[in-house]
């Protein structure tokens, strides 16, 4: 069974309350949106030159991609919003059938805004029809079958793509080559993802003592929604057995029932590297065994487990698949997990 992670964005989805604040505690504009300066500045310029030059001209297609919980749903929420566009938020799996699609775009304005979480798992047929819709602003579709079916072609208004994914990889290249902007989202500094914990604090009217900011920054993997995610769970813990502020000791105890460890890692995390290590030692491990040995999928491993542990060198990637690193083993063992 695989284990609940606050990694995992369903978590936030399953439960109303927890998105309801999650929302609330999005920030909407450039001014708000703590880090990724690189990409800010990147958007903020082509934002002007559109506003600029005010010809009806639209924002080019934008595809951010990088692992999950840094914001990449977030900023294009904040684009929509500096743009003074309309966001309609859709995703890959959502769009079954290139009907679907059809209908999506067609009920699009003049400058609105298409957000397609999880582009790399649309459907082929689905995705062709998005080309043509990118490129020219036409939608072709085939209207009735076999002898009597005929194809028509209807104009679109003028809209922008922004793309979200976790692998720019598994995105097929005619697809890829309809972006105009192509922005990586990186890790953030510890010192933003303190900034973002103060200001969820901020929102969520809770007192946090500077030093437990520190401690959570540590131990949310670089990631804004993991802080969040943090900030929330030792928040109740702080409410239910003290005065709610959020000092040391709170924090310290708060993380210790959630059993994040020093540098950030859940259960499920050494669970996956005790796993690897103990049926396979130092010998690479093919992505789906390991996915067999911790009763995962494979993407949910590519995707939520993999990225942080490379980061940190816990783990590494060979051509024969991935391996626990030195560094990896000796966090084991320190954490009593290797004999
Ligand atoms: N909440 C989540 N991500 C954030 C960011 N990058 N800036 C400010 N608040 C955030």
């Amino acid at each position: 069974m695989a284990i609940e992670r606050l990694v995992e964005p369903t978590l936030a989805e399953d439960n109303p309350e927890e998105k309801r604040i999650e929302i609330s505690l999005r920030p909407t504009s450039f001014s708000e949106y703590i880090g990724q300066e690189h990409l800010k500045n990147n958007l903020k310029l082509a934002i002007s030159a559109v506003k600029k030059r005010n010809d009806g001209s639209t924002l080019d297609h934008i595809l951010l991609y990088g692992p999950p919980g840094l914001g990449k749903t977030t900023m294009a929420g904040v684009i929509a919003h500096e743009l003074g566009a309309s966001l309609r938020v859709t995703s890959g799996p959502a769009i079954e059938r290139a009907g679907d699609l059809a209908s999506i775009l067609t009920n699009l304005k003049d400058g609105d805004i298409l957000f397609i979480d999880e582009i790399h798992r649309l459907r082929r047929a689905v995705e062709e029809v998005l080309y043509s819709a990118m490129e020219d602003y036409k939608l072709d579709i085939v209207i009735g079958k076999g002898p009597a079916a005929r194809s028509v072609r209807l104009d679109l208004p003028k809209f922008t793509v922004i793309g979200a994914t976790t692998r720019t990889g598994s995105l097929a290249g005619p697809l890829r080559d309809r972006f105009g902007i192509i922005h990586r989202l990186e890790y953030y500094k510890e010192p933003e993802i303190e900034e973002i914990i103060n200001r969820t604090a901020g929102i969520l009217k809770t007192e946090i003592k500077p030093d437990a900011t520190k401690l959570l920054a540590t131990r949310s993997r670089l990631t804004p929604r993991i802080a969040n995610r943090i900030f929330k769970r030792v928040r109740d813990f702080a409410d239910v057995n003290g005065d709610g502020i959020i000092d040391r000791e709170t924090a310290t105890r708060s993380l210790e029932l959630m059993e994040i460890d020093e540098l950030g890692l859940d259960p499920a995390d050494r669970n996956m590297l005790r796993l690897m290590y103990e049926n396979y030692g130092d010998r690479p491990v093919g992505l789906t065994t390991i996915a067999a040995l911790t009763g995962d999928e494979a993407t949910t491993i590519e995707d939520f487990y993999e990225p942080y542990l490379l980061q940190l060198g816990l783990l590494a990637r060979t051509p024969k698949g991935r391996v626990v690193t030195e560094k990896g083993r000796k966090h084991l063992q320190n954490r009593g997990n290797v004999i």
